[in-house]
């Protein structure tokens, strides 16, 4: 059985391939019933808007059908039920999960439980492997990933979708650059782990050292709901934007990605840019997702 819960469970040939599939569905190339009647359940107990609809947008693109509990409060959980007999009984109902959860570790604890494939769509301040293949996705529609100079701007210490990325980047010998607040630095537990594979990471005070430097810049929203009180988030909240006078110094080549949604990390003078594709990257998490779906339900 095929569970996808880090990016880690994909070597550089694996996430290749899967870029190119996803490529292969965004030319319109594929068979519409690949998934005929097969079932989704898409289980997330946290907010979601594009990952939760990208994902029944795309079994629902592949003939499949999804069903989904409302919200925790709306299912049993909120009886009491463990997340290990929510998932045993669901996996009876369908023929993969995909599960959003608050805490750090519940994707791979469902897997242990379900009987059918389980894709983690982000759990709590861990991973969010989805997420970066559609950003890698995103980087290679404009320029080859090898090699990049990247700008990984904002929360590096509860968001998850920096962690994924910054992991599978290794694969392709990118150069990090890191720019947070005080006190959200990447962990060093990862970026310990990412210097040992090689990866060189650097870290700036100031997006303005490094604009004329970098390929990609993704940026990433303050995680507030991982805040233990509102006072220590608004210490941090706002102080950093990308803006069209920053950008004025970049490469021409420039792309500004961010996973979704934005607070004010970017001002929306920006989305006119030719440097701006986040709302490209946000569609390109169906065509993504469709050859997810497709490798661990066919
Ligand atoms: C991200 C997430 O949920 O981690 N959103 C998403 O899936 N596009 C980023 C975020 O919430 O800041």
């Amino acid at each position: 059985m095929h569970h996808i819960i880090s990016i880690g469970d994909f070597d550089r040939n694996g996430i290749d391939r899967l870029l190119d599939h996803a490529g292969q569905i965004d030319r319109k190339k594929y068979d519409s019933n690949a998934l005929g009647g097969k079932i989704l359940a898409v289980l997330f107990f946290e907010p979601s808007t594009r990952t939760r609809l990208s994902f029944e947008s795309a079994i629902a693109r592949l003939g499949g059908t999804s069903l989904s509990v409302g919200s925790v409060e709306a299912c049993s959980m909120a009886k009491g039920e463990t997340l290990a007999d929510t998932v045993r009984v669901v996996s009876g109902y369908a023929d993969a999960i995909v599960i959003r959860h608050p805490k750090e570790g519940a994707a791979r604890l469902a897997a242990e439980f379900s009987t059918v494939p389980v894709i983690n769509a982000g759990d709590g301040a861990g991973q969010h492997p989805s997420q970066t293949l559609l950003d890698l996705y995103t980087i290679r529609q404009s320029m080859p990933i090898d090699n990049i100079d990247i700008a990984l701007i904002g929360d590096l210490r509860y968001g998850r979708t920096a962690h994924s990325l910054a992991s599978a980047l290794s694969l392709y010998n990118a150069r990090l650059h890191t720019i947070s607040p005080k006190g959200l630095e990447l962990p060093a537990t990862l970026s310990e782990q990412l210097t040992e594979k090689g990866m060189e990471i650097i870290e700036h005070d100031s997006i303005s050292d490094i604009i004329r430097e970098v390929d990609v810049l993704y940026v990433t929203r303050i995680q507030r709901e991982r805040f233990p009180d509102s006072a220590s988030y608004f210490n941090v909240a706002s102080s950093y934007r990308i803006t069209p006078e920053l950008l004025a110094d970049a490469k021409k080549h420039l792309i500004v990605l961010h996973p979704l949604p934005r607070v004010d990390e970017i001002d929306p003078r920006v989305d006119s840019l030719p440097h701006a594709r986040y709302f490209e990257q946000s569609r390109n998490g169906v065509p993504v997702r469709m050859a997810m779906l497709m490798q661990v339900m066919q």
